[in-house]
C-alpha cells in the first residue's frame, strides 16, 4: 500500500454523456491529482437510483460513465476505478453513519430540500434524503485526504466533515477528516444558446449543450450557432455579455491561456473568430477524448475487468475501515 495522501471522487452516471460543463468543471481536475496522491475514481451507480431510471440505462450509463473517467486520464494501473455498488462496504456504512446523523441536519441539506422541492415530497424517496450520508461514508472508507468536487456538493463534504469528527470523538480517532478541493479556476460554463443558465443536461435546447461524446461535427455547429451578444467587440464582461464571456471561459479553460490574454488577441476580430476559435480548441481535447470512449465501450470484457480490478484494490481499504468500525462502534465479530 502506498504511504501517499489519499484522494477520492464519485460521479454520478446521469446521462449517456458528460457534457463540457461537467467535464471541465469536474472530471479534468481529476487525472493530475494522481501523481502526489493514491486515487480512488469511481462511479455513484447507488446514488443513481435516487432518481427513477431504467434499468437498461443505468447499465449503459455506469459503463460509459467509467469508460470517460478512464479516457479522461484516469489511470486504472495506478488509480482504483470502481463502482460503488462492487464494494458493499458503502452502504454498510452508511448505515452506521446515518445513526450519528441527526434528522434536522440531513434535512438541511439544501440539494434535498431544491430536488424534493421540484418534484414533491411524495417523489422524494428515503434515498435522496439519505444521498449525502453514502456520500459521506464513500469518502471516509476510504480515509480520503482530498475530494475534488464542485461547488454544489460543498455542504455535502461539511456533513462528511462533521459526521467524521464526531465519530472519531464518540468513539477514537477513526477517520480522516477530508479537505474539499473545489475547483474554482475554471468559471461556471453557462448553456450556448442561453448563456445565464449553468450547462446542463436538462436544457431546455440540446444546441446548447456540447456532449463530449456527440459527432465532432455536431458539436463544432453547436459552438458556431452559439448565442452572443449584441455589439461586436469581444470584451469580458459576464453581465452585459454572458454570451462572449462564455465562450471566453471555455476557449480559456482548453487553451490553458487566460482570458485576458484571449481578449487582447482578439483585438479588431469579431464574435465568428471567437465561436471557431472555441471549437477548435474544445474539439481538439474531446474528440480523441470521444475515440478513446468509444474504443473502451466497445472492449466491454476489458472495461469489466478493469472495474473488477478497481473494485478488488477498493475493497482491500473499504473492508479494514469497515472492520474497525464494526468493532469501535460495540458489534462483535462473526465467530
Ligand atoms: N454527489 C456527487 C455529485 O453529484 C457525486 C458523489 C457521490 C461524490 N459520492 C461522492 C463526489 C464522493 C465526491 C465524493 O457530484
Amino acid at each position: 500500500m502506498s504511504d501517499k495522501p489519499r484522494v477520492l471522487s464519485l460521479a454520478q452516471p446521469t446521462a449517456d454523456s458528460l457534457h463540457i460543463g461537467n467535464y471541465l468543471g469536474a472530471l479534468r481536475q481529476w487525472p493530475p491529482l494522481q501523481d502526489q496522491y493514491e486515487a480512488f475514481y469511481g462511479v455513484a451507480d447507488l446514488h443513481a437510483l435516487t432518481v427513477d431510471v431504467e434499468p437498461a440505462v443505468l447499465r449503459k450509463r455506469c459503463l460509459a460513465s467509467a469508460a470517460q473517467l478512464i479516457a479522461a486520464g484516469v489511470d486504472p494501473t495506478r488509480s482504483a476505478v470502481f463502482l460503488q455498488s462492487h464494494v458493499p462496504e458503502h452502504t454498510q456504512l452508511m448505515w452506521v453513519l446515518s445513526c450519528l446523523t441527526g434528522f434536522g441536519q440531513a434535512s438541511r441539506m439544501t440539494q434535498f430540500k431544491d430536488k424534493s422541492a421540484r418534484h414533491g415530497s411524495d417523489a422524494a424517496n428515503v434515498g435522496l434524503f439519505n444521498y449525502p450520508i453514502l456520500m459521506a461514508a464513500d469518502i471516509l472508507l476510504y480515509n480520503a485526504d482530498r475530494v475534488p468536487v464542485g461547488e454544489d456538493q460543498r455542504q455535502h463534504l461539511e456533513l462528511t466533515r462533521d459526521l467524521a469528527q464526531r465519530f472519531n470523538a464518540r468513539y477514537s480517532p477513526t477517520f480522516t477528516v477530508p479537505e474539499p478541493h473545489i475547483v474554482r479556476s475554471v468559471g461556471k460554463i453557462m448553456d450556448l444558446q442561453d448563456p445565464t443558465a449553468k450547462m446542463s443536461k436538462t436544457s431546455s435546447s440540446p444546441n446548447g449543450v456540447v456532449d463530449l461524446l456527440d459527432e465532432p461535427k455536431l458539436n463544432a455547429k453547436k459552438f458556431r450557432s452559439a448565442v452572443t451578444d449584441s455589439g461586436r467587440d469581444i470584451v469580458f464582461d459576464e453581465q452585459n455579455k454572458p454570451g462572449v464571456a462564455n465562450l471566453l471561459i471555455i476557449l480559456a479553460a482548453f487553451t490553458g491561456r487566460s482570458v485576458e490574454d484571449l481578449v487582447e488577441g482578439f483585438a479588431g476580430k469579431g464574435y465568428g473568430d471567437l465561436k471557431v476559435a472555441a471549437a477548435d480548441a474544445a474539439g481538439a481535447e474531446v474528440t480523441p477524448f470521444r475515440e478513446r470512449t468509444l474504443e473502451l465501450l466497445g472492449e466491454k470484457t476489458e472495461l469489466e475487468q478493469i472495474l473488477a480490478d478497481g473494485a478488488e484494490k477498493a475493497r482491500a481499504v473499504a473492508s479494514r475501515t469497515i472492520a474497525k468500525v464494526y468493532r469501535k462502534v460495540g458489534l462483535l465479530r462473526r465467530g
